[in-house]
């Protein structure tokens, strides 16, 4: 006895093909695929499963016939299973396989800023001469950045509009960004007791507009050497040693009488490399009034004192012509050094 006519058996299975290719075709990388795989070709209660159970409600002469359209259909339902298995596997492949045989891309590596160098280099050679490096604070009171150093109420380097004064401390002892790192010299001394010999390297502020040469914000290094029987003579050569090592071969050093506040006598220190003169910063013996002033015998202790610029120094022996170079963070003008 048939149950099912092979009409309505192959109408059954044209639905099933149909759902079952669209729903393979249509999967995803989500679970659609997996829930398409069970619905259509689950060995249990898959569609597939149950239609083929229909077969044998077939009439016996109808059943190759519906045999023949059940193979047909399913071995398109599992052709379109194994391409949409191919294609999300390949999908998946393209994220995650890695040649480990391609060249990477480099990370590119920073190294310490020119004036960073500068500094480190000015500290690696004046070590070798003796002089310990030091900080000292950049906020600065009166007394560190002028009155110790001999710099007079009524000196016109106080002028406000010649320093950083800071608008929270307006008393009578403002603080100020320091305009000079002789700050250093001060605090070092007021501590310590000769023999001395540091060096300090930092940031000073002066309300300066920017050009060529300068800037409101630029470092120094200082120089101080306070033992018994020092001369210029020790000043200059200290001086020639430190400009030969650091411009390399034989520089010139040369003084011009000039005037600080805080060095008796003082002068201009000039350098020459090159074939060309460049003034690096003053210079001098250190003032007896200043070594008074931190406590020190002028009648038994005498030093030397020199503050250069290091921006100065440091585009004179890297052929820097603007001093802005050094703060605009061009990563063309910084990967040259
Ligand atoms: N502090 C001075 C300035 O900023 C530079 C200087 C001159 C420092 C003479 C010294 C020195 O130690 O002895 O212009």
């Amino acid at each position: 006895m048939s149950t099912v006519s092979l009409e309505s058996f192959r109408a059954e299975i044209d639905r099933l093909r149909a759902d079952a290719t669209a729903a393979l075709d249509a999967a995803g990388r989500d679970d659609a695929f997996e829930k398409a795989r069970i619905e259509f070709l689950g060995a249990k209660s898959g569609r597939l499963k149950a239609i083929q159970k229909l077969l044998g409600g077939l009439a016996a002469a109808d059943r190759p016939a519906g045999g023949k359209h059940f193979n047909e259909a399913k071995e398109a339902i599992t052709a379109a299973l194994v391409q949409a298995q191919s294609r999300l596997a390949g999908g998946v492949a393209e994220v995650e396989a890695i040649d480990v045989t391609l060249p990477g891309d480099p990370v590119r590596i920073g190294h310490l800023h020119p004036i960073t160098q500068t500094i480190r280099r000015v500290q690696e050679i004046m070590a070798r001469l003796g002089f310990e490096s030091v900080d000292g604070p950049e906020v600065e009171d009166q007394w560190h950045n002028f009155e110790a150093l001999a710099i007079g109420a009524e000196h016109p380097a106080r002028d406000p509009l010649d320093n950083f004064y800071l608008a929270v401390a307006r008393g009578t002892d403002p603080l100020l960004l320091r305009s000079q790192t002789s700050t250093v010299q001060i605090r070092v001394m007021e501590r310590r007791k000769p023999p001395l010999r540091i060096v300090s390297l930092g940031r000073v502020y002066r309300p300066d507009t920017a050009d060529a040469t300068h800037y409101p914000m630029f470092h120094q290094v200082e120089g101080l050497l306070v033992e018994p029987g020092t001369t210029m003579a020790h000043l200059k050569s200290v001086l020639r040693l430190f400009a030969s090592s650091f411009l390399g071969g034989d520089v010139h050093v040369r003084f011009r009488p000039s005037f600080f506040p805080f060095t008796e006598p003082s002068v201009e220190v000039d350098m020459e490399w090159g074939g060309r003169w460049i003034e690096m910063g003053g210079a001098g013996m250190v003032d007896p009034a200043v070594l008074e002033a931190v406590g020190y015998d002028p009648a038994t202790v005498s030093g030397f004192a020199f503050g250069l610029g290091v921006e100065r120094i440091a585009a004179r022996r890297y052929g820097v012509a603007d001093i802005r170079d050094f703060y605009k963070n061009d990563v063309r003008f910084l990967e040259q050094f």
